[in-house]
């Protein structure tokens, strides 16, 4: 069975896994373990995939610090000001490449940077046509997070190698701006339509 680590028991975090709970075993990774938890360390050791569902700096201190070479590591960031109203790096780099080039060994891929965490708790006949946006340089972690994308009851749509996640944080940054700037809430979610012509 395939083995997830989850670092970060927040919203994405706790929402993933409850979309994830059959089918695969979870490592849920917190700072402060509580029971059925274990530390970052811990979560990661014997896991096939390794999900970073924290704050961005987190993120990029965890991947530093943990031994995560040759294991696919989902990075789920968007890179936002403390004030929520812009991001904080972006156009000739990303969240995902900082990330990649912090830990050169990890095979990174952006995903679910455009799922509201509201969206795990929904029935999963709603999310199945909410693609997740994967982006990835290594086409073995591509897959195994496609697959895992699918598992967690989600559609997906590839768009191609890491630097992609230029473009994927922005699109996160605005389902923020839509969904509570403009007040649209959070049940919202981009899509691509492939239109009849
Ligand atoms: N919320 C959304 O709808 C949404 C949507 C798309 C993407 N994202 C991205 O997903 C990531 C996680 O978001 P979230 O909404 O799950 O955040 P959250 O509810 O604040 O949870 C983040 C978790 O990260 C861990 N953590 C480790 N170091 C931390 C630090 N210095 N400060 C705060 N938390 C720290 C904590 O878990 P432990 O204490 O258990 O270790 C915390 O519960 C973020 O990068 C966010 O941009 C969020």
């Amino acid at each position: 069975m395939t083995t997830i680590a989850i670092l970060g028991q927040g919203n994405m975090g706790k929402g993933l896994a409850g979309r994830l709970a059959d089918g695969f075993a979870l490592n849920l990774g917190a700072r402060n373990p509580q029971a059925g938890q274990l530390g970052y360390a811990d979560a990661v050791a014997g896991a096939d995939i390794v999900v970073l569902a924290l704050p961005y700096d987190a993120a990029l201190e965890a991947i530093k610090s943990l031994n995560l070479a040759g294991k696919t590591v989902v990075d789920m960031t968007n890179p936002v000001t403390a004030d929520f109203s812009g991001l904080t790096l972006g156009h000739t780099t990303s969240a995902a490449e900082q990330l990649q080039l912090a830990a050169p060994g990890a095979r990174v891929v952006k995903a679910f940077n455009t799922i509201f965490a509201g969206l795990f708790s929904a029935p999963r006949s709603a999310t199945a046509e909410v693609p997740v946006f994967i982006a990835g340089n290594d086409e073995a972690a591509v897959v195994a997070v496609t697959e895992l994308a699918r598992a967690a009851g989600f559609a997906v749509e590839t768009t191609g190698a890491l630097d992609a996640a230029r473009l994927l944080e922005p699109v996160g940054m605005l389902n923020i701006r839509l969904g509570y700037g403009l007040g649209q809430g959070t049940s919202i979610a981009p899509t691509w339509l492939r239109v009849a012509a």
